[in-house]
């Protein structure tokens, strides 16, 4: 018999990859994202949340840090896999030993190289252009304490050409997290 595996995605922006995601696993035999959460209540993801039809919480710091709020809404989805898209906040500990081995998160270059605190979003790729690299890509990795630190599961790369911006960078890391995020959440998710 099959269980259904349900994911609940954090993410604290435009939520283009939580979209790929939910999207890639309508209709899976045993995978499904049955929750979308955001520490931020103005992010687009959540817009997105709705015209998908999944349930999403929006959360604060405080509630975050300093209380069960969110273990408690884990349960009660019944979320088994916690996946991370262009989520800005460190894990607590009650959740990471919570879900261990079961969170996830992508991260636009090539780790260990241009992460850690403070890289995030066109900073990182801004980064990389200056650095004078010949090539970016994804890093999707189990996620601990610290930012970006956790083992890597995958990694995938792109050129990064002449005459790039942060912007265009940008849109061709997107391209390859879009191909491979879901299907790599997917064998995770079916490999414990
Ligand atoms: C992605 O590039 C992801 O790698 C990073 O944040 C970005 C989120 O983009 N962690 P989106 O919100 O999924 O569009």
């Amino acid at each position: 018999m099959n269980v259904m595996a349900n994911i609940a995605i954090l993410a604290s922006g435009s939520g283009s990859n939580a979209q790929r995601i939910s999207e890639y696993f309508t209709g899976h035999p045993s995978v499904r994202v049955k929750l979308i959460l955001s520490n931020n209540p103005g992010a687009y993801v959540l817009t997105r949340a709705h015209s998908l039809g999944i349930p999403s919480e929006v959360f604060n710091r405080d509630s975050f840090y300093n209380s069960d709020d969110i273990l408690r809404i884990l349960k009660q989805y019944d979320i088994s896999f916690i996946v991370l898209a262009g989520f800005l906040w460190l894990i607590p500990s009650s959740i990471l030993e919570a879900y261990p081995g079961r969170i996830v998160n992508i991260h636009p270059a090539l780790l260990p190289k241009y992460g850690g605190k403070g890289m995030y979003g066109q900073k990182v790729h801004e980064a990389v252009i200056k650095a004078g690299e010949l090539e970016s890509g994804i890093s999707i990795h189990y996620v601990n304490a610290h930012y970006d630190e956790g083992d890597i599961i995958f990694q995938a790369r792109c050129p990064v050409l002449p005459g790039d911006n942060a912007e265009r960078l940008a849109g061709r890391i997107h391209e390859l997290e879009y191909e491979h995020y879901p299907r790599v959440i997917e064998e995770v998710v079916g490999g414990w």
